[in-house]
């Protein structure tokens, strides 16, 4: 959220820019601002209706603009109406700052997991834990970025580039969060794929350099971006942040097509966007174009006038001027105000009386905050669905004649600065906001800047190691230097020769700052070719914050490969059940390792010295040019041999899939006449645009709920054939025909619309089921504003990765009716 550039723009004065006409596309106006109807949320939204109806106008104004707190935003207490404020606090995998608290699996973790019913309970036991604090609003969960570009520095704070399984994920951890009783924030809305110039920037000769603007056509907005943030309003997300970055020109935070356009008219979006921390630009401009509620309030945050607000009092000058509609506030105060009813945070507990101390940054308060008990122990023996997902998350990538479990091994040796205890503090911003190495010593178990999390304890691996090895009266040697272990001479002094050799290896990265290189930090190549050089028998371990490339993979003693991402605070415990074969590996990727960096260009960082110096205000142009093209939909596309497919993960036992089949669903829904589908033999008569969605302002949240109907569930049996249990992940891809593109953007080879995660003991078989909704086999026509059904033949493959595909069938569409 806040960082160096964001204290710099804000004390560059004012930042009240005007949208740009970009290069690329411009951003079509949208006016009005749609107004919230509460759907969903009916006896909240007349609640909220009665409590807008008693407020004066500051009041009004007051809450929809943050103030000085105890909290990283605080909206101030209106005490007459026994309104207490609101405490908005990070992040997206912790509530960051505070102490007692759990350390869960970052989103990256979650994802690789693959698993719906972890990710629902780390959103629910999230939630639960921000109640027990008294803050109402997590700034969480995050699919922006979604991971265009494999640098980015805070992809590891979402789940996947995949918009399908992101959505999913989103989707469950928010139905989780706010049954936990917290306001979720889906973050950040929209094309904030980078962090590098996401805010303004000075040029030497004090030009004010706008934020890069993500120019993003149409199609791939809906197809790629958008989609999960869809998910993430049909879950009932309470708020949405917007970004710092521009959006075809115009900034996030005051775009009328993204805001009142894509969120608030077609997804029917409820609640409330409130600005990243410093991103509002403008007032009356940004109000009239979406944005509900302005963080953290402040104008010139950190100095100057801590009371100056591009809300605030100027909302009560412009509404007697005339120049805004108190009807605009009242909507606004309509949408902070329904979801916080509806999960009744008027009766909710104080807020942690440790937490002032916490986020001392704007004393003096102008308001009272409701202060409980400080260090307020809310973990609640969470440790074990951390523990559970650390390992759910770790995707097994090689294991050569069964190198994996450990069985009772002799000698261990244990190898690199991942291994070991932290020594830099249990607060891992350290390193954060530039420093794309982090700290040198001890295990990564989250990364940094706003989504880290204070760790109330960690278990590093090697503890976690030392007390399994015990059992067996192991050996367990260790070096954890990588400057000496890239010298293969440092070896010689380990003795005996361990039978397994476990290498550690890590990777940073950090919200302010975009990765430098793919491979693991600390010469990590060294260390892994310098241990294998002299153990035969040596298993790499990453800990890392995104995609690595592995130089080193195929190296003949290599034997296992386990990509552990970032456990939190039971990372030790999680490998362990892992190596150890307490748990069998059942993560699967959620993107694509390639073979060499380069092969990533398709979607580089926007970042050049000509760039950097820069006089041209509206320089940093970011084409999209790929389309729907990243990840695996492009190295598909290009027919393109990659190191581990998406969806790829290995298992200590092995699984066939058998007897595909295809029912349809549903009988409603034909194009326009709304007659029923036919289904004579395969080819299916199928309406190629859905019915229309309500009138405008009777949008339910998710959008056109014929998107949502099931039109077929596929099925496929999957059985456990070899020797022990485990969980399998079969996964349904879905191959659309193509069609015209306006852009001439491909359409993707295969794209994943359906998973489930299944234990199965040895011999086992169990059918399981994917539904395909409207939306997951239609492509956005730009033309007609509509997901609409290609005719032809549509693929649907079902198997164990993105490309491990047992089982195929199709549906033939004709359009009709
Ligand atoms: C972005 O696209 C526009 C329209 O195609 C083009 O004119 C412009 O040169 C592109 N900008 C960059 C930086 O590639
Ligand atoms: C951005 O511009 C493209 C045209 O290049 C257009 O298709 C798209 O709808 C625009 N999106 C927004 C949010 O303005
Ligand atoms: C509005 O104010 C009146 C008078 O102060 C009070 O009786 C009523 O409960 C208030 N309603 C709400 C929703 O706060
Ligand atoms: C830019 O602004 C800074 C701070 O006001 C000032 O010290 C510096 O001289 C200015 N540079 C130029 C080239 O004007
Ligand atoms: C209105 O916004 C301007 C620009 O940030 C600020 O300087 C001014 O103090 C604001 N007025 C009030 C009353 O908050
Ligand atoms: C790691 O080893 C290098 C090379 O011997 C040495 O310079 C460095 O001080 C060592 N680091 C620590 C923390 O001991
Ligand atoms: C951006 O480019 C500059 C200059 O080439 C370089 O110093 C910096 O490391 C780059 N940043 C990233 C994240 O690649
Ligand atoms: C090891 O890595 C660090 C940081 O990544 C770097 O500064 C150093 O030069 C590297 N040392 C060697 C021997 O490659
Ligand atoms: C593999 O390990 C053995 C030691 O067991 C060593 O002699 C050999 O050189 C190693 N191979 C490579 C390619 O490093
Ligand atoms: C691997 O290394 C061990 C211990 O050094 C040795 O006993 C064994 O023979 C080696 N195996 C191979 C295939 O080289
Ligand atoms: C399948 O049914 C459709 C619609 O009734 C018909 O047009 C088509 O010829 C049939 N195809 C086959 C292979 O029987
Ligand atoms: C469906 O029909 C097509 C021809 O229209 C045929 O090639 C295909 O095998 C049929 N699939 C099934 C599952 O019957």
């Amino acid at each position: 959220m806040l960082v160096l550039t964001a204290l710099l723009a804000a004390l560059l004065g004012d930042l009240a820019v005007v949208a740009q006409d970009s290069d690329y596309g411009s951003s079509p106006p949208v006016y009005p601002s749609p107004q919230t109807q509460g759907i969903g949320w009916e006896a909240a939204f007349a609640r909220a209706e009665a409590f807008v109806a008693n407020l004066t106008l500051e009041e009004k104004a007051q809450l929809v603009t943050g103030t000085s707190g105890p909290c990283v935003g605080n909206i101030g207490a209106i005490p007459r109406l026994g309104f207490d404020g609101l405490c908005l606090q990070d992040g997206p995998l912790a509530i960051r700052q505070a102490t007692y608290a759990s350390v869960f699996p970052a989103g990256l973790t979650a994802a690789a997991s693959w698993d719906k019913s972890l990710m629902y309970l780390r959103g629910l036991y999230m939630g639960a834990e921000f109640k027990g604090k008294g803050s109402h609003i997590a700034l969480g969960p995050v699919v922006g970025p979604l991971g265009r570009t494999a640098y980015g520095g805070r992809n590891w704070e979402g789940f996947s580039p995949d918009p399908y399984l992101t959505g999913v994920a989103v989707g469950e951890t928010i139905t989780g969060m706010q049954q936990g009783g917290v306001q979720a924030c889906l973050k950040h809305y929209i094309g904030n794929e980078q962090e590098t110039q996401r805010n303004p920037s000075l040029s030497p000769d004090n030009v004010t350099i706008e934020s890069f603007s993500a120019n993003i056509d149409d199609r791939t907005m809906h197809e790629l971006y958008l989609w999960p943030f869809a998910n993430g309003v049909k879950a009932g997300v309470s708020s949405i942040m917007c970004s710092y970055n521009r959006l075809n020109g115009s900034y996030a935070c005051q775009n009328s097509k993204s805001q009142n356009g894509l969120l608030k008219e077609e997804l029917g979006f409820q609640g409330y966007i409130m600005s990243d921390w410093g991103g509002t630009r403008s007032g009356l401009a940004s109000i009239n174009a979406g944005l509900d509620m302005t963080m953290p309030g402040m104008h010139f945050f950190f100095s100057g006038d801590s009371t100056a607000s591009l809300f605030g009092g100027n909302i009560t000058t412009a509404v007697n001027n005339g120049s805004l509609s108190e009807t605009r506030v009242d909507d606004m105060i309509l949408r902070i105000l329904t979801p916080y009813f509806f999960l009744q945070q008027d009766e909710y507990p104080p807020i942690d009386g440790e937490e002032p101390t916490l986020n001392s940054r704007f004393p003096p308060y102008k308001y009272q905050f409701n202060l409980g008990a400080s260090n307020v122990d809310v973990r609640d023996g969470h440790g074990q669905l951390i523990r559970d997902l650390g390992s759910a998350g770790t995707v097994l990538l090689k294991n050569v004649d069964n190198t994996l479990p450990l069985k009772a091994p002799t000698s261990i040796g244990v190898f690199g600065n991942d291994a070991g205890d932290v020594v830099d503090g249990l607060y891992s911003l350290g390193g954060a906001f530039g420093n794309s190495d982090g700290y040198e010593y001890g295990t990564l178990a989250v990364a940094g800047g706003s989504g880290t999390g204070r760790l109330s304890y960690l278990v590093s691996p090697l503890e976690a190691i030392k007390t399994r090895a015990a059992q067996d009266g192991t050996l367990v040697q260790y070096v954890l230097n990588n400057t000496l272990l890239s010298q293969p001479s440092t070896l010689a002094g380990v003795l005996p020769v361990p039978q397994v050799c476990l290498v550690f290896l890590k990777t940073w990265a950090s919200e302010g700052a975009d990765r430098a290189g793919l491979e693991a930090d600390w010469n990590s190549t060294a260390v892994v070719t310098s241990v294998a050089s002299y153990c035969n028998n040596t298993v790499v371990v990453t800990h890392s914050a995104g995609i690595n490339v592995l130089p080193w993979a195929d190296h003949p003693n290599v034997t296992a490969i386990l990509a552990a991402h970032l456990p939190g605070q039971e990372s030790g415990n999680s490998i362990v059940d892992i190596l150890y074969g307490v748990v069998n590996p059942s993560g699967k990727l959620p993107y694509t390792i390639a073979h060499n960096e380069s092969d990533y260009d398709f979607a580089p960082l926007l970042n050049s010295t000509a760039l950097l110096e820069t006089e041209d205000p509206n320089a940093w142009q970011w084409n999209f040019t790929e389309g729907l093209l990243i990840d695996y939909r492009h190295f598909d596309y290009e027919n393109q041999s990659v190191a581990f497919e998406f969806g790829f993960g290995l298992s200590y036992t092995t699984f066939s899939m058998s007897g595909i089949a295809v029912q349809q669903q549903g009988a409603s829904g034909a194009g326009g006449g709304g007659g029923p589908y036919s289904s004579n033999n395969n080819t299916t008569v199928i309406g190629a645009t859905p019915p229309p969605p309500p009138s405008p302002g009777k949008v339910p949240p998710g959008g056109n709920p014929a998107l949502w109907e099931t039109l077929y569930t596929v099925t496929v049996t999957v059985t456990n054939t070899g020797g022990v249990a485990g969980a399998a992940v079969p996964q349904l891809y879905v191959s659309l025909p193509q069609v015209p593109d306006a852009e001439g953007h491909p359409t993707p080879v295969n794209v994943l619309r359906g998973f489930e995660k299944v234990l199965l003991q040895p011999g086992e078989s169990q059918t399981v089921e994917f539904d395909l909704a409207r939306r997951d086999l239609s492509y956005w026509d730009t033309n007609t504003q509509q997901w609409t059904i290609p005719e032809g033949s549509i693929g649907l493959n079902a198997g164990f990765s993105s490309r491990d595909f047992r089982q195929r069938t199709q549906v033939n569409v004709v359009s009709g009716w």
